[in-house]
C-alpha cells in the first residue's frame, strides 16, 4: 500500500488539547488473569475481528502523519502476540523522525525472550505489572501466574538497557502492606514504580469495591516515613511523579477515582479491533477497522477528525454504592491501560 502523505491538519480536539499520544491495545488475550481485570473464563476475540500487523502498522503510520509523537503498545499482554517483534520494529521505524517515543506494557511472563529485541528496535523504557513479590500472591491475584517468569524477565530487561517501570495496582486487604515493600524493592534495582487505583472495567467475576484502595491514604502512609517532592515532569501519561527522599526510585500515583486529570489528557486509544476511544471512561468510540477494511486509508482519513471531536472534558469513573449496576462493560484488556 502506499506510504501516508504527511498532513499538516493537527491533532488538536474540541477543547484545545494536543491528542499525540497514542496507545494501541494489540490482543485482548493474555496468559494470566489478574482478578481485577479479567474473569477467570474468558472469551477472547475471534482472530477475524483483531487487526492484522499490516493494519494496526498502517494505522500508526496515518496517526503518526497526523501529530501522534508517543504509542505505546498494550494489550491484553502485547507480548503473547507472536508477530509482535515484527510490529515493534515497523512502528520502531519511526523514531527519530516523526515519533518521540515507542514504549511498551506488558505482565513480564515473556519478557526474557523480548527484552533485546525490543531495545534492538528502538524501544528504551517500558512498563511493568507486578502487584506483588510474595509468588503466592503473585500466583493468586493472577490466577496461576509464576512470579519466577516475571523476575527473569526484568533481569534480562535491565541487561538490554530498558528503564522499567513497575505498575502495581493497590488492592485492599491484598497487598496494601506491600507498597512500602515494593518501593525500597523497585529503588535497589533502579525501577521506578507507579501505584494504580483500581478502576471499574469489564466483568471481573469479583466485586471490585471490597479491595478499592484510595491512593490518598496510601500516600498519606508513605508520606509518614518519607518525604513525597512533587516532580514537575509528566511523562505524557497520567501518573503524578514524586521524588523519594533518600531514594533513586520516582513514585507516581494514577489515580482515576481520587483525582480527575483530564484536564491535560493528550491520550487516545486503540482497541485490538481498531476501535479508537478517546477516553477510558465513556463508551463513544470510532470503529476504523470496518472503514479501513471497506475502503482503505483514504476512508480512515477523515475518521480521525471525527474522533477528535468525541474527545469528551473528562471521565466519569464511579465506584461503590452510588455506581450503576453495571460498570463500564469494556475490559481493560480490550482497550488497553
Ligand atoms: N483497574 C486498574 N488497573 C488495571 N489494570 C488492568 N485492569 C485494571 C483495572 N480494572 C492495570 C494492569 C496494568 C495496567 C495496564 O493496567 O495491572 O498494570
Ligand atoms: Fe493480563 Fe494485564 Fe489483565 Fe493481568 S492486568 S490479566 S497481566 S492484561
Amino acid at each position: 500500500m502506499a506510504m501516508v502523505a504527511p498532513s499538516r491538519a493537527s491533532m488538536t480536539d474540541g477543547l484545545g488539547r494536543r491528542i499525540d499520544y497514542l496507545r494501541i491495545s494489540v490482543t485482548d488475550r493474555c496468559d494470566l488473569r489478574c482478578r481485577y481485570c479479567m474473569a477467570e473464563r474468558m472469551t477472547f476475540l475471534p482472530k477475524n475481528q483483531v487487526l492484522t500487523l499490516e493494519e494496526i502498522a498502517l494505522l500508526a503510520d496515518l496517526f503518526i502523519a497526523r501529530g501522534v509523537r508517543k504509542i505505546r503498545l498494550t494489550g491484553g499482554e502485547p507480548l503473547v502476540r507472536r508477530d509482535m517483534p515484527d510490529l515493534v520494529r515497523r512502528i520502531g521505524r519511526h523514531l527519530g523522525g516523526s515519533l518521540d517515543e515507542l514504549t511498551l506494557t506488558t505482565n513480564g511472563t515473556r519478557l526474557a525472550e523480548h527484552a533485546a529485541r525490543l531495545h534492538d528496535a528502538g524501544v528504551r523504557r517500558i512498563n511493568v505489572s507486578l502487584d506483588s513479590l510474595s509468588p503466592a500472591r503473585f500466583a493468586h491475584i493472577t490466577r496461576g501466574g509464576e512470579i519466577s517468569r516475571v523476575m527473569q524477565g526484568l533481569d534480562a530487561a535491565r541487561e538490554a538497557g530498558l528503564a522499567v517501570k513497575i505498575n502495581m495496582v493497590a488492592l485492599k486487604g491484598v497487598n496494601e502492606d506491600e507498597i512500602l515493600p515494593m518501593l525500597h524493592w523497585c529503588d535497589s534495582r533502579g525501577f521506578d514504580l507507579t501505584l494504580i487505583e483500581t478502576m471499574p472495567l469489564g466483568d471481573t467475576g469479583e466485586d471490585r469495591t471490597d479491595h478499592y484502595l484510595p491512593l490518598t491514604h496510601v500516600m498519606e502512609h508513605i508520606r509518614q516515613r518519607r518525604r513525597l517532592t512533587a516532580l514537575p515532569e509528566r511523562t505524557g501519561g497520567p501518573a503524578r511523579y514524586y521524588a523519594v527522599e533518600g531514594m533513586g526510585a520516582r513514585l507516581g500515583f494514577i489515580t482515576p477515582l481520587t483525582d480527575n486529570f483530564c484536564a491535560d489528557c493528550n491520550r487516545m486509544r486503540m482497541t485490538c479491533e481498531g476501535k479508537i476511544f478517546m477516553c477510558l471512561g465513556h463508551e463513544d468510540h470510532v470503529d476504523f477497522r470496518a472503514a479501513l477494511r471497506e475502503g482503505g486509508l483514504e476512508a480512515v482519513q477523515p475518521l480521525i477528525d471525527r474522533a477528535l471531536r468525541l474527545k469528551p472534558a473528562r471521565h466519569d469513573f464511579r465506584i461503590g454504592a452510588a455506581a450503576p449496576a453495571a460498570a463500564l462493560s469494556r475490559h481493560m484488556s480490550v482497550t488497553g491501560g
